[in-house]
């Protein structure tokens, strides 16, 4: 078969370690790897070449993707789809792998419901808010480098006795901002949903004052709703001395952990192993620490027990 691999959306560290596997597994399963430059756009833009096992030689210690990527609206137009099939068709690709996360599997979704055509999602994602999958590619890595940083934040927290308000990445889901919340043993994650978060962000500082606590951490996810503003304006009649920082892009480069790079190697493989049999749109998964491959409307929705959990855990810790 000739197969496609793409990847889209933000990218991820681990994403080359999964084209990698992906490139030199297809070969070993008889199949013929082409790369699709910057996601769907390169479908549309016929941006296709085909790859090779030298292809992807030296790039499983590097962060970011080499078929680069893209957010690209234009794939909810119809018209764009329609496009990108007569290129897939012409191409003559059998089958896709799409690495990325939803907004990627729901183009992939669509490929499959409009056009019949085939594709094998692999969760990559600094998020991990992909459904069906307890990991995903590039969350552990973002992880550690969030922490890093906030290591060294605390260094000057404590000797400033100061405050921290620190805006980390994931828009859409809490998993990365309390994962690092738990393990940088921060004041409080504040996952913003109402008003009354900020409240009880306020309060935790408050009894942290009380008890002669002075330099603390308050982990913020970003979103658009201007919550560190807010929670600088409840703290203003408060005795303290704080700072902001935002970690931003940072969180999504560098070279893959270990984890990542053997997660993506796995999860290319499965793919690989399994592009010619599947028969509808499927996803790699990591469920109970196995690697799988499940039908994409088989895959079950997560029930957000994890993240009570990590909230509770980081209230009952942080003191
Ligand atoms: O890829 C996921 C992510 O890093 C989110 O955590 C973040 O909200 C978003 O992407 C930022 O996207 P962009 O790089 O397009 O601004």
């Amino acid at each position: 078969m000739r197969v496609g691999i793409l990847t889209s959306g933000g990218d991820a560290p681990g994403m080359n370690a999964a084209i990698r596997s992906c490139v030199r597994s297809l070969i070993h399963f008889g199949h013929q790897p082409i790369g699709i430059k910057r996601g769907f756009q390169g479908l549309v833009d016929q941006d296709f070449m085909e790859m090779n096992l030298r292809s992807v030689a030296n790039i499983i210690h590097r962060g970011g993707t080499i078929l680069k990527t893209s957010r690209f609206a234009d794939f909810k137009l119809k018209k764009t789809r329609d496009q990108a099939f007569k290129n897939i068709k012409e191409q003559k690709i059998d089958r896709l792998i799409v690495i990325g996360g939803n907004g990627s599997y729901k183009g992939a979704k669509a490929l499959f419901e409009e056009f019949d055509f085939i594709s094998c999602g692999i969760p990559g994602t600094i998020d991990n808010d992909v459904e069906g999958t307890e990991e995903t590619i590039g969350f552990d890595t973002a992880l550690n480098t969030a922490i890093e940083a906030i290591d060294r934040i605390r260094d000057t927290a404590n000797s400033h006795e100061r405050l921290f308000i620190i805006e980390v990445m994931g828009r859409d889901n809490p998993d990365l901002p309390l994962a690092i919340s738990v393990a940088c043993g921060a004041e409080f994650p504040l996952i913003y949903k109402s008003e009354a978060d900020i409240d009880k962000a306020h309060k935790k500082i408050k009894e942290g004052l009380k008890k002669g606590k002075k330099a603390s951490i308050i982990i913020v996810a970003e979103n658009d709703h201007n919550v560190i503003e807010k929670l600088q304006k409840s703290l203003k009649n408060e005795e303290l001395d704080y700072r902001t920082s935002v970690l931003g892009h940072m969180q999504r480069g560098g070279a893959p952990s270990a984890k990542d790079r053997i997660l993506a190697s796995q999860m290319g493989y499965m793919a690989a192993e399994n592009i010619s049999s599947i028969n509808k749109f499927s996803v790699v998964s990591k469920v109970r620490n196995e690697i799988e491959i499940i039908p994409f409307d088989k895959v079950v929705k997560s029930d957000g027990s994890k993240n009570k959990y990590y909230m509770k855990l980081n209230d009952v810790l942080s003191k």
